[in-house]
């Protein structure tokens, strides 16, 4: 007989439940991908009380008669795909195939269906038991993404310094710049619209909107990581003849862990490529944070598997696959439960 679930929502400042999830997040990464970072309760509170940019996660420990099982949660934007809602589901190893992960997302569904949401995506390492799990529940696979990390101690830098110095040629009209965080208001606008050029990486075959970027929604992404204790790393490659932004690399370090650190978005705005700003933003970026994090040790970088540009600066800069990552995506209208 299944035992009946309860999904308990969570804060930032729920300390216990921030200490269960935090335990039952990093068993379940232990078993599944035990390259993740490590969570913490303090982790937990930045990430749900800020998310990316200030629309976190709402998250939800999966209780069976007193004990976690595990824990879901359901993410959703109010600056576009307005349809859309994410879901991630985690059960404990030792609890999986008893039901658990099913009854977390009817319960999920449910409330999905009660936000007017009507397409549903969810991400998920790659796994037998990933596959056929959203299977099972009416999802597709709809985008593979790799997970690489970069181990700063095996970079190459006199290669990266000949990539870098063959490249310049090729960018003879452009200039990089460290950009200043916060950002002075008045820039916030070109910012934006150099950074939804973000919008032209593949996306596979996900039904998923052009994300809407906007001065308020990068202020937003400050205000998050600050509040997360990030720190972000913005280079910016300038067109010297029109003065417009070009293209962008960010990547953020952590107070809590000095080791560690994130490639968020690189982007050129489509006019300006094939001029190898990718590679040389890249590069520019490790030689600053050689000097301004010189504690840090690894960089993970997402890509779609498809991206191969953006895959080819990486696999130059020395970055190593650690693993697969799919997301399923289905609508509400063709329910199978
Ligand atoms: C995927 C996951 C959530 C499944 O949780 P679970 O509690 O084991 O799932 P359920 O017991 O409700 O399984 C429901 C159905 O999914 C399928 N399924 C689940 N795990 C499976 C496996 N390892 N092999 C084959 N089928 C599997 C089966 O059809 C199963 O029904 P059955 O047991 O009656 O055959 C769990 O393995 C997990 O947490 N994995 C890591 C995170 C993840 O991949 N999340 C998936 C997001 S889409």
């Amino acid at each position: 007989m299944l035992l009946s679930m309860e999904l308990h929502p969570f804060g930032p400042d729920d300390v216990a439940a921030l200490e269960t999830w935090s335990a039952v997040t990093n068993a379940v990464s232990a078993a599944d991908a035990p390259w993740n970072r490590r969570q913490t309760p303090a982790l937990g509170a930045g990430r749900f009380r800020h998310g990316w940019d200030e629309e976190p996660d709402t998250p939800y420990l999966a209780v069976v008669e007193g004990r976690a099982v595990g824990w879901c949660a359901i993410g959703t934007s109010e600056y576009d795909n307005l349809d859309l809602a994410w879901l991630r589901v985690e059960v404990l190893p030792h609890e999986r195939r008893k039901g658990h992960g099913t009854a977390m997302i009817e319960q999920l569904l449910s409330e999905v269906a009660r936000l007017g949401r009507t397409s549903v995506g969810c991400e998920a390492w790659e796994s037998a038991a990933a596959d056929a799990f959203a299977s099972r529940h009416g999802f597709e696979r709809k985008l593979s993404s790799i997970n690489r990390r970069q181990v700063l101690a095996d970079v190459d830098w006199p290669r990266l310094d000949e990539r870098y110095d063959a490249a310049l040629p090729f960018a003879r009209d452009y200039v990089l710049e460290r950009w200043p965080v916060p950002t002075p208001e008045e820039r916030l606008d070109a910012l934006a619209e150099m950074a939804s050029a973000i919008n032209d990486a593949p996306i596979g075959d996900l039904d998923y909107e052009d994300e809407v970027f906007d001065a308020t929604r990068m202020r937003a992404y400050e205000t998050a990581m600050a509040g997360r204790g990030e720190q972000i790393h913005r280079i910016v490659a300038r067109h010297r003849p029109s003065d417009d932004l070009a293209a962008q690399t960010v990547v953020t370090t952590t107070s809590a862990d000095p080791t560690w650190g994130d490639q968020h978005d690189t982007s050129v705005v489509r006019a300006h490529r094939g001029h190898r700003l990718g590679l040389l933003l890249k590069v520019e970026m490790l030689r600053w944070l050689r000097e301004a994090a010189p504690d840090l040790t690894t960089i993970d970088t997402w890509n779609a598997e498809s991206n191969d540009h953006m895959i080819g600066v990486n696999e130059v800069l020395g970055y190593q696959v650690l693993g697969r990552e799919w997301a399923y995506q289905r609508s509400l209208g063709d329910a199978q439960e």
